[in-house]
């Protein structure tokens, strides 16, 4: 196995991603960032100096397991302290499973101002995968976009009255897209090389993999290549069983492989799209270019239809469906332990705190430590986290979740849910109404150090003396972000034997800053000796 070493450079850059000029956060001076390529098992090392004046960093590898160096997680307030102005830290892990991550910044909501981009973790030349080959493959990074800075968003969420981040300007596709009322703005410049759209080839009658990562803040997408159908092979990591889709709905933080051919006119062009589904779309299409070699058409020439508009937005039962189908492929079913140790039910609500809209989890809105837990927990650090666990449930009898509640109010907490090392838990997610009649929005969450098997869906209310016996155990799919539809809910289970402590949170970027999310720690004792590196914060200030 190879080790793959790589020397970013954060720094603040002016770019126009939409054709808007903007102050970005970019890796090397280029939003998204460079895409990691390596062979299963080999080591991937990446200097990150914190060239920024005044803001902190850490970023995240995320759908890498970290096992055994959960230290480098890149999770500030849980496996780290941020990276100062300045500073350079060095991440340093073992990429042990072929499949399409990304990474992307994991400070405040940092990961919006564009520190982002892909991880292809090939298998071993020669080992052959369960689909056909392929001629190459093609990287998408999807993405939404705003024009106030992450600051401003920020300071408005946390204002009274919320000042609530809208929906975006600008969808991108590989960092590129196109603000349609260019001539409102003044910092906006249609010929700026930044925004013309990406241009993807092809040659007539060949096959090719499409990986397709979403790292959006809010939008959950639905993506299209206009007349070509597409194969589903693969979603975060794992081989599907294929099944073949017009358009691909994806969440923020999953990852899909699809394979199409292409076998359409290749005198003409055609849209990559990608449409806001599952929040009233206020955005554009976005858009890029598929080509075709020798064909007659300029590679970069605008296709002569209008882009795909994607299914009905509100089109729940259609995107429900497409997440019961993603099951495992019949040769890579990897089967799940037959019955979980633990069961953890958590209510996805929407509350308030002294006039500030927040997030909760059975009643409590999560805010991070100042003192990472994977230090304040590895050495005993008193004081650092409430000591207090989380409720391990709610009254789920008793709730309506198809209602506004009657009393809002919750209370924040960084308490932490500690697992016994090498358990079987389990973890139900339900969705219900939030502060608006009537709503109910798609959370997809993510989970860092594990894939988790997906074991069900259903609509309503989750009963856990009925729906249990529902749970795919046959051939579900594994993941490490998954979506928890309108008024629904998604069952999990995973085995609690990667030590260290580990986010658990809904990847919508304003969620997790309004404290939807929880955190586990398991078997925090076989941790190896901590590298100082990720130290200096909070009550780990001043000697290690
Ligand atoms: Cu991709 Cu904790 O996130
Ligand atoms: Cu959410």
């Amino acid at each position: 196995a190879a080790t793959r070493y790589h020397k970013w450079e954060i720094s603040y850059q002016f770019t126009s991603q939409d054709c808007v000029r903007k102050l970005a956060v970019t890796i090397n001076g280029k939003t998204p960032g460079p895409t990691i390529r390596a062979v299963r098992g080999d080591t991937i090392v990446v200097a990150v100096n914190n060239t920024l004046m005044t803001e902190n960093v850490a970023i995240h590898w995320h759908g890498i397991r970290q096992i055994g160096t959960p230290w480098a997680d890149g999770t500030e307030g849980v496996t780290q302290c941020p990276i100062l102005p300045g500073d350079t830290f060095t991440y340093k892990f073992v990429v042990d499973r072929p499949g399409t991550y990304m990474y992307h910044a994991h400070y405040g909501m940092q990961r919006s101002a564009g520190l982002n981009g892909m991880i292809v973790v090939e298998v071993p030349p020669g080992q052959p995968e369960p689909f056909g080959a392929y001629e190459r493959d093609h990287t998408v990074l999807l993405n939404d976009w705003w024009h106030k800075s992450t600051y401003e968003q920020a300071a408005g969420l946390a204002s009274v009255p919320i000042v609530w981040v809208g929906e975006p300007q600008s969808l991108l596709i590989n960092g590129r897209g196109r603000f349609v009322n260019c001539s409102s703005e003044a910092s906006c410049n249609v010929a700026h090389p930044d925004c013309s759209p990406a241009v993807f080839p092809v040659v007539p009658g060949k096959t090719y993999r499409f990986r397709i990562a979403s790292v959006t803040s809010l939008s959950a997408l639905n993506f299209e290549i206009e007349g070509h159908e597409m194969t589903v092979v693969e979603a975060d990591g794992h081989y599907v069983k294929p099944f073949v889709v017009k358009n691909l709905n994806i969440y923020s933080g999953e990852t899909y492989s699809v394979l199409i051919t292409a076998n359409q006119d290749p005198n003409r062009n055609y849209w990559l799209a990608s449409n806001v589904v599952s929040r009233p779309p206020g955005t554009p299409t976005g858009t890029a270019v598929l080509s075709y070699y020798g064909g007659r058409s300029s590679p970069r020439a605008r296709p002569p239809t209008s882009p795909p508009a994607g299914p009905a937005w509100n089109d729940t039962a259609y995107r429900f469906r497409q997440s019961v189908d993603t099951v495992a492929h019949p040769a890579h079913v990897v089967a799940p332990p037959a019955r979980s140790d633990r069961s953890i039910l958590l209510l996805n609500t929407q509350n308030m705190i002294d006039g500030k809209i927040k997030w909760a989890l059975n009643n409590v809105s999560f805010t991070l430590p100042h003192t990472p837990y994977l230090v304040a927990m590895k050495r005993g650090l008193l004081g650092a986290y409430d000591e207090r666990p989380p409720p391990e449930t709610y009254d789920h009898a008793g709730y309506d979740i198809f209602n506004v509640q009657k009393n809002p109010n919750t209370t924040t907490s960084n308490g932490l849910y500690r697992l016994q090392f090498s358990s079987v838990v389990d973890v139900v997610l339900q969705n219900s109404n939030m502060l608006r009649a009537n709503s109910s929005e798609t959370h997809p969450w993510h989970l860092h150090g594990h894939d988790f098997w997906v074991l069900g869906y259903g609509f309503g209310r989750f009963d856990p003396a009925v729906h249990p016996a529902t749970y795919n155990l046959k051939n579900p799919i594994m993941k490490n972000t998954v979506a928890v539809h309108p008024f629904g809910w998604t069952a999990l289970r995973f085995r609690a034997d990667n030590p260290g402590v580990w986010a658990f949170h809904c990847h919508i970027e304003a969620h997790f800053f309004m404290g939807m999310g929880v955190v586990f720690e398991e078997g925090v004792e076989r941790v190896g000796e901590l590298p100082p590196e990720i130290m200096g914060c909070g009550k780990t200030r001043g000697g290690h």
